[in-house]
């Protein structure tokens, strides 16, 4: 299998909007004790406080909000087109309920902060800062029909402190 290569965030010359919005990601918390998974499609990357950040929103209910409030780091996940149906699977099945990360027949990396073999693009984060997204603070009113259980995300954002390429 390809290696990856640590690249600088500066490096990335994927469309963000297609790499999270069209492609997701696999948001990854934990530690060698215990971690978990899940398929994302919002967030994104920037630059916040003079730092190169991303964020990602995560409903509480998630099994992986636990792992994220427990932890201090995560990783962002992206793969070629070939592990869609991991992605799927990732994004429909609880670490609740099921051994998802056999199941997905991905491959966890569990020195530090964990990852997947087979992504081609890992982004690891050091989490700065998380918000509870309100209602109140919905200028549109469309954005609550996202939210028919007012299950709120938690909105973190992370610093990018490591990127590895294939
Ligand atoms: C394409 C796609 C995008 C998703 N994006 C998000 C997201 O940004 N935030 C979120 O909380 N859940 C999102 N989900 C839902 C979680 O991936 C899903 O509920 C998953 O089963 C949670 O797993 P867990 O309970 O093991 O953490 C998405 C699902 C899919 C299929």
């Amino acid at each position: 299998m390809e290696t990856f290569k640590e690249i600088t965030p500066e490096q990335i010359t994927d469309n963000v909007f297609k790499l999270v919005g069209k492609e997701w990601m696999l948001i990854t918390a934990g530690n060698s004790d215990g971690f978990n998974t899940m398929t994302a499609s919002w967030g994104g990357f920037g630059v916040l406080w003079k730092k190169n950040i991303c964020f990602c929103v995560i409903r509480p209910q998630r099994h992986t909000f636990k792992f994220i409030e427990e932890n201090q780091t995560f990783s962002l996940n992206f793969f070629e087109n070939k592990y869609l149906d991991a992605l799927l699977y990732c994004g429909s099945h609880s670490g609740k309920d099921v051994d998802k990360i056999t199941n997905s027949g991905l491959t966890p990396v569990l020195d530090g902060t964990p990852y997947f073999q087979q992504a081609r693009l890992v982004i690891e984060c050091k989490k700065i800062y998380f918000q509870d997204l309100i209602p109140e603070n919905f200028l549109d009113p469309q954005i609550s029909d996202n939210y028919p259980a007012k299950d709120y995300h938690r909105m973190y954002v992370g610093e990018i402190i490591r990127c590895l390429s294939k």
